[in-house]
């Protein structure tokens, strides 16, 4: 039995991206293996959210994992604050991480470039957490987007060096995980890059049936194919990779037909393009209103997942804290 863990930030609600990225995967691995799945609200604060809004974000995400079919029967789900020994990790795996190599990475560089008055020392030390996060259970596989993939070779980096310096084989290689398959990269269909939280371009689970349509109707193409066999604009590309993501392939091959004798009309596609996202959407949201009223039912899910993943979390450090060279008087 492998363990399994993943999580998503608690800064707004779940999309498309958010879901073919991480959670379909780790909700298709959860009955074979020991799973973990958190809500990320330690990584949330370094963008400073208001505490009035602190717990409505986690309790709506809470909400979307459990609508979207995580099993609290099967998997563990947890708040990330609840589990304060991550922290501890966190604190002991800094000393092992440099600074250079934080600086170096792509998501840290972005977010200087994109918000230069607020580099804080949490965004810097982003991925030391994060590994603390994944490294608290000792995680072979990590079921996430293509965004992480960068954050996962520093974890295993960290994992290596950790065994390394203390001569143990103690931290596993945590892998990227997505069947085998390239990880996914759900793309935005204003044209260009992924779809994000912060893009604004985002396609909920909590979207209505006319919210769904009105954002795909709006998406963004080009003057169509002048001659049979062209290749794909960025923004038409996007729109047939969603399309593979939740259509069947006899649509799939229908429109790149469509597209290739240059017989495609763009408005069809999109019709199309937004019933299949409804298809998958539209279940889930039901089960998300639902879940979202059943204070009991979500107090218990967290009160379980808490105690679960503490006694994974409380064992590890524990040994860490051992091999590291802490002793009892
Ligand atoms: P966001 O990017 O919306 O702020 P997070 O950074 O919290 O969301 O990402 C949580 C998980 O969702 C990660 O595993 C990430 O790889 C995945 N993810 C987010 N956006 C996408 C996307 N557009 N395509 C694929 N996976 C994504
Ligand atoms: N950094 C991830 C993201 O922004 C979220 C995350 C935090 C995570 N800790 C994790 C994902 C541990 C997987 C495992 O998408």
């Amino acid at each position: 039995m492998k363990t399994v863990v993943s999580g998503i930030r608690s800064t707004g609600n779940l999309h498309l991206g958010n879901y073919f990225g991480a959670l379909r995967n780790f909700i298709k691995m959860q009955h074979e293996n020991r799973c973990f799945f958190f809500i990320a609200d330690y990584h949330s604060l370094t963008t400073h959210p208001d505490p009035a809004l602190l717990h409505v974000n986690v309790k709506n995400v809470l909400s979307e994992y459990l609508g979207s079919g995580l099993d609290p029967e099967v998997a563990t789900i947890y708040i990330q604050s609840d589990v304060p020994e991550v922290a501890e990790l966190y604190l002991l795996l800094n000393m092992h991480t440099y600074v250079g190599e934080l600086e170096r990475t792509a998501s840290f560089k972005e977010k200087i470039r994109k918000h230069p008055d607020n580099v804080n020392a949490g965004l810097l030390t982003y991925p030391v957490l994060m590994a603390a996060d994944i490294l608290l259970h000792r995680a072979d596989y990590v079921p996430v987007g293509k965004d992480q993939e960068q954050h996962l070779e520093m974890t295993r980096r960290f994992a290596r060096r950790f065994n390394n310096i203390y001569g143990v084989e103690y931290f596993p290689e945590s892998m990227p995980y997505n069947f085998g398959q390239e990880l996914v990269k759900v793309p935005g269909l204003d044209g260009s890059g992924k779809m994000g939280k912060s893009e604004g371009n985002g396609i909920f689970l909590i979207d209505s049936d006319a919210d769904i349509r009105k954002k795909v109707m709006r998406a963004v193409t080009d003057e169509g194919p002048k001659e049979p066999n062209s290749p794909m604009s960025e923004p038409v590309q996007n729109i047939f990779t969603i399309l593979k993501i939740v259509s069947s392939p006899d649509t799939v091959d229908y429109f790149t037909e469509k597209y290739n004798t240059c017989e495609i009309r763009y408005g069809d596609l999109k019709k199309q393009l937004a019933e299949d996202i409804i298809k998958t959407v539209a279940p889930i949201r039901e089960r998300i209103l639902e879940i979202r009223s059943d204070d009991a039912f979500l107090a218990k899910v967290v009160k379980d997942g808490k105690e679960k993943a503490r006694a994974s979390a409380d064992k590890t450090v524990a040994e860490v804290r051992e091999i590291m060279g802490f002793k009892p008087f």
